[in-house]
Parts: C-alpha cells; structure tokens; sequence
C-alpha cells in the first residue's frame, strides 16, 4: 500500500516562478493591498467587499498570517510581487479543505494596473505545484461567476476542466449568480507536466 501522504505544506520563500516571487504578506504590503483590494471594480466577483486599511489590518493579523498548512479549514495567503522591482501586483489563496478527500480550491487577484501581464495565470500555477505537489492534494477547484471571463481564462489556461455551471445558485451582492465550478486531479497536473 502506498504511504499517506503527510498533507501538511511547509514552502521555503520567497516561491519563485518566471517573473514573480510569492511569499507571505506584512503589514508593508498595506498601501499596495488597499490599492486594488479597495476598489468595487476588483470585488465585483468575489466573496469580499471593497477593503478599508482597518479590514486590511485585520486580515493580516489573522487569515493572512499563516505561513503553512497543517491542517483543512486552514488558507494559504500569498502576495505575488515582480521579481525584477518589487512591487506587489496581486495575491492568490489556496484554501485546503478536507483531508479526507485530499481537497482544496484557488482564487487569485490582480490589480488592475498589472492586468493583461499573465501574472495571474503564473502566480496560480506556482499554487497549483505547491497544492498538488507538496502538500499533497487530490482535487483543488476554482469556483466563480459566469460573468468574470478573465477569470474563467484564467483557469482554463491553467488546465483546470469546467464541471459545473450551478444556474442562480447563489444571492451575490443583490442578484442571482450562476457559478461555474472548474476542477483539476493530481493525475492531470503530473500529466500537463
Ligand atoms: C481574474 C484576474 C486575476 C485575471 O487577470 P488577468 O491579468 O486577465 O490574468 P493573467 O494575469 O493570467 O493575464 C492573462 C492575460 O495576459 C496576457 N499576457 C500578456 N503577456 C503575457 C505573458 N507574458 N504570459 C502570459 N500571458 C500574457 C494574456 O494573453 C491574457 O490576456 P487575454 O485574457 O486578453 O488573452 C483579474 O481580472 C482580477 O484580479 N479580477 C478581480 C478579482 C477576481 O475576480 N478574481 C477571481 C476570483 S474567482
């Protein structure tokens, strides 16, 4: 029988991909967050309203300061930052959701300013290798609204398949929202590779 794998992620930063360097986000990156964490066109699609620098400090002193995953129900925070002059141009998350089922999910934001570079799809993949990779991961979805099409570019270019389209499955921000639920396996990851 094959060893369970250990599911626990211990990264060595910055995570270094082409163009960008992950690694977690301080209390520096502030102003760089609130830039673009800040602005309703950004939040459009997803689960979090427009940030003041109060909520931005609150998060950075909870759900964003964790370094590692030992455990599901716990979430990776990573800030993506240009190698070559440093500045922050965005942020991705890997959520680990169950042990049991080997399971996680990915989201990503840019700043507008950075938009239209592959900055997402660079970032995200470098979380895919983290998610599948080392910590150990079976299935990681991305789950998103039907009208957020440079996200759903996103996880197509990634590899991910689409599964699912849920028709007004949720009341987002005083409408109804058809979610579309994208997948990728381990076996899939290791065969793109
Ligand atoms: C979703 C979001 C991350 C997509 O950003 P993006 O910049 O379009 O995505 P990428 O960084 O992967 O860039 C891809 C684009 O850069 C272009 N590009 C330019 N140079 C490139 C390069 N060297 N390598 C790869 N792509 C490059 C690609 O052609 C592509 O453009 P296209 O979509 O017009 O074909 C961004 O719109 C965003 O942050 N939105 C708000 C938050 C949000 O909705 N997040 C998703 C929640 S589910």
């Amino acid at each position: 029988m094959l060893d369970e794998p250990k599911l626990e992620l211990h990264p060595t930063y910055p995570v270094r991909t082409e163009r960008l360097l992950l690694r977690p986000l301080t209390a520096d990156d502030t102003d760089a967050l609130l830039a673009y964490r800040s602005r309703p066109d950004v939040c459009r699609y997803v689960p979090f309203a427009p940030m003041d620098r109060e909520v931005i400090a609150d998060r950075l002193a909870s759900q964003w300061a964790l370094t590692s995953l030992t455990d599901e129900g716990q979430v990776l925070a990573l800030g993506a930052e240009l190698a070559e002059t440093g500045q922050l141009v965005g942020d991705v998350v890997l959520f680990f959701h169950s042990r049991t089922h080997r399971s996680g999910e990915i989201g990503y934001v840019i700043n507008p300013d950075f938009e239209g570079n592959g900055y997402a799809t660079e970032a995200a993949r470098a979380l895919l290798r983290l998610a599948f990779e080392d910590l150990g991961l079976h299935r990681v979805v991305g789950r998103i609204d039907e009208r957020n099409e440079p996200s759903a570019k996103v996880l197509r270019r990634l590899g991910l398949r689409q599964e699912a389209r849920l028709v007004h499955s949720e009341w987002f921000k005083g409408e109804w929202s058809t979610e579309l639920d994208f997948a990728m396996l381990a076996d899939e990851w290791r065969a793109q590779m």
